[in-house]
Order: C-alpha cells, then sequence, then structure tokens
C-alpha cells in the first residue's frame, strides 16, 4: 500500500464566459501522505476553494488528475465520487452549508445515518461537545453565530 493520500498531477482549471476565459488554476502538482497535514495559503481570488473543491471531487479540473487514495476521481462516475466523498472527504465550507431546517445535532446527524450508523445520536453528540458546543445542540443555524455554525460544520 502506498502512503500517499492525495496526489495532484498536473491540475489546470479556467472557466469562460462572455468576458472570456480565465485561468484559475495552472499545474498545480503536489501529493499528500497519510497522516500529513497542510495549510494553503494565497491571497483572496488565488484559487484555494477552487482547488479544495476539485481536490474533493466537487468540480472537475479542465485538465489533470486528482488521486485520492489511489483512485482516480475523474476516471469513476459521478455516483462513484459521491461515495468516496462519503467515506474518505470531510469537507468545511467557506459558508458552510448546514442545512437550515435542521437543528445542530441533525446537522451532524445526518451523514452518520446516511451511512447506516446505529449510533448517530450519540457519536454526534459527543462530536457537539468536542468543539464546545454541548449547550447548542437544539440550536438551527440561523440563531447560531458564524464561528458555532463553522464548529458545527467540522464536528
Ligand atoms: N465558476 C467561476 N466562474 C468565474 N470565475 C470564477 C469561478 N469560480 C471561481 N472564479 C474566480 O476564480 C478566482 C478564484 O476563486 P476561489 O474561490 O478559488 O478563490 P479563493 O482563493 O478561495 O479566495 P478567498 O480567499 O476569497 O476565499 C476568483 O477570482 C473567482 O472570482
Ligand atoms: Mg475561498
Amino acid at each position: 500500500m502506498s502512503d500517499v493520500m492525495i496526489a495532484v498531477q498536473h491540475v489546470f482549471k479556467s472557466v469562460t464566459d462572455s468576458t472570456g476565459t480565465l485561468t484559475i488554476l495552472r499545474d498545480i502538482d503536489f501529493s499528500l501522505n497519510k497522516g500529513e497535514t497542510a495549510a494553503i495559503v494565497g491571497a483572496s481570488g488565488s484559487g484555494k476553494s477552487t482547488l479544495l473543491s476539485i481536490v474533493a471531487g466537487l468540480d472537475t479540473p479542465t485538465s489533470g488528475t486528482v488521486l485520492v487514495d489511489g483512485v482516480d476521481l475523474f476516471v469513476i462516475n459521478e455516483d462513484q465520487r459521491a461515495a468516496l466523498r462519503a467515506q474518505k472527504v470531510g469537507f468545511v465550507f467557506q459558508s458552510f452549508q448546514l442545512l437550515g431546517n435542521l437543528n445542530a445535532l441533525e446537522n451532524v446527524m445526518l451523514p452518520l445515518e446516511l451511512s447506516g450508523r446505529r449510533d448517530a445520536r450519540a457519536t454526534a453528540t459527543r462530536m457537539l461537545h468536542r468543539v464546545g458546543l454541548g449547550e447548542r445542540l437544539g440550536h438551527y443555524p440561523k440563531v447560531l453565530s458564524g464561528g458555532e455554525q463553522q464548529r458545527v460544520a467540522l464536528a
């Protein structure tokens, strides 16, 4: 088994609209081993979110390859990518993407329930305590602060 968890190879991303073509990512190439931690740092608008969306299989590159745990994300189909995301990817969106009609506890329980976990409630409760939101389980996203919403997303 290889220790490489994420391999990004020659990734380009361009978008075209009526004003022309914008190249957001140009020949991005790196890999991360299991257990490694990395931060991607750059000016606002430099392409960090675009890169992370592609690495998570939420967006497609114009060209290039992304391997997650040895699987080429853009050779498998959308359903297979969704299954791989559910098993191997955690993603905190810049705008959190919590579900507004579910409270904090239900937001954290949902992916656990979808993956068939019978301990979803206990696990979600434990994770929310871990991020300091043990007193906010029943709160809906609209009454949580920005940082609290981000912690629900982390949980
Ligand atoms: N679908 C799109 N169509 C046109 N332009 C886009 C599209 N997606 C991203 N961009 C542009 O590409 C650039 C990179 O956007 P991205 O969201 O990746 O930046 P970022 O590094 O995450 O910035 P921030 O630090 O502000 O979150 C921005 O200038 C953005 O306007
Ligand atoms: Mg961003």
